[in-house]
């Protein structure tokens, strides 16, 4: 039997729905909620996801403010600009991609961005309320893989859950939640023992390695939902081949675009789990989902006196 599919479009569709309630409400009070946006420097695949996030913000008719740095910029101008969007008040939301350039202290630059308008939930102060369980501003992925269990009906409360991962943007956040929402979690990483014998005893897995396909069927216990952050675009065809030997479709594209994306799980898990996120389709468009989510929080939370309260139950 095949697994159910998680569609994160759709899931997506529906969040924008209520965002957009809620967007109204504020703007009755008149207040439109902002995200600003840095990219430093070029990078292809940062610009590719900040444009995705600013045309969230236009379709959804948030107020957003791209800034787009020289690649050459120091900490100091860095922390020059997001000292200036602290202290704008049309600004709720500041989002500093990364990676940033080599010469950039990236810890110093999280640590200013002020924990209100903190909407990538990176902020020291963001991350002790989330292990203290009072989360104010959660990191984007891991909240919109929550949407997606709670949305699909995946029983969480009491559930074997095994995170493959341990970064500060997905995997530890991701246990948090999940803890919170009463799991029983387990984290693994590359010194893990035994990895495919740990992920076996999960009801749920969320695979967040950064390693394409390498959650195999072995790994998964029959009827278990898989959830896969990974997004890794495969340019080579020999490992196209072996990744997607049994997807005529995906081989197809590949040689007709020279690449393919792929997840962090292979795609014949499909024939063990029973519900899985596809890749692409499942976690990303929740990533950027929550990050809108998360500048109509922060607006209310930081503006809200002078506007009504919307019902909001996401986080
Ligand atoms: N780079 C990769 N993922 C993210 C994210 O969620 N936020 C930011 N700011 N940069 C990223």
């Amino acid at each position: 039997m095949s697994a159910r599919i998680l569609n994160g479009n759709a899931i997506r569709d529906q969040i924008y729905l209520e965002l957009q309630a809620e967007i109204a409400a504020l703007g009755a009070a008149g207040i439109r909620p902002g995200l600003a946006a840095v990219r430093v420097g070029d990078d292809p695949a940062s610009k590719l996801y900040v444009n995705s996030k600013i045309a969230a913000c236009e379709k959804l008719g948030l107020a957003s403010f791209h800034i787009t740095p020289p690649a050459s910029t120091t900490t100091e101008e860095l922390l020059a600009i997001v000292n200036e969007l602290n202290s704008r008040d049309d600004v709720d939301g500041i989002l500093v991609q990364m990676p940033l350039p080599k010469q950039i202290d990236s810890k110093k630059i999280l640590d200013a961005v002020i924990p209100a308008k903190d909407v990538d939930g990176f902020h020291p102060v963001n991350v002790g309320h989330l292990v203290a369980g009072r989360p104010a501003l959660v990191a984007c992925t891991p909240a919109g893989v929550m949407e997606i269990l709670r949305r699909s009906n995946i029983p969480i409360e009491g559930a074997n859950a095994v995170v493959i991962g341990r970064s500060d943007i997905v995997g530890k956040p991701q246990a948090l939640l999940l803890l919170h929402a009463n799991a029983t979690v387990t984290i693994c990483h590359s010194k893990s023992k035994d990895l495919p014998g740990i992920a076996r005893r999960a009801d749920i897995i969320v695979a967040a390695i950064g390693k394409a396909a390498m959650v195999t069927p072995d790994f998964v216990k029959p009827g278990a939902t898989v959830i896969d952050v990974g997004q890794i675009v495969i340019h080579d065809a020999a490992e196209a081949e072996r990744i997607f030997a049994k997807f005529p479709d995906k081989l197809q594209a590949f040689r007709t675009k020279g690449s393919v994306l792929a997840g962090d799980v292979h795609p014949e898990v499909v024939e063990v789990a029973g519900a899985y996120t596809p890749v692409p389709g499942g976690v990303g468009p929740l990533t950027i989902a929550m990050l809108m989510s998360n500048t109509v929080k922060a607006a209310r939370m930081r503006r809200g006196a002078r506007a009504p309260a919307a019902a909001a139950s996401r986080n």
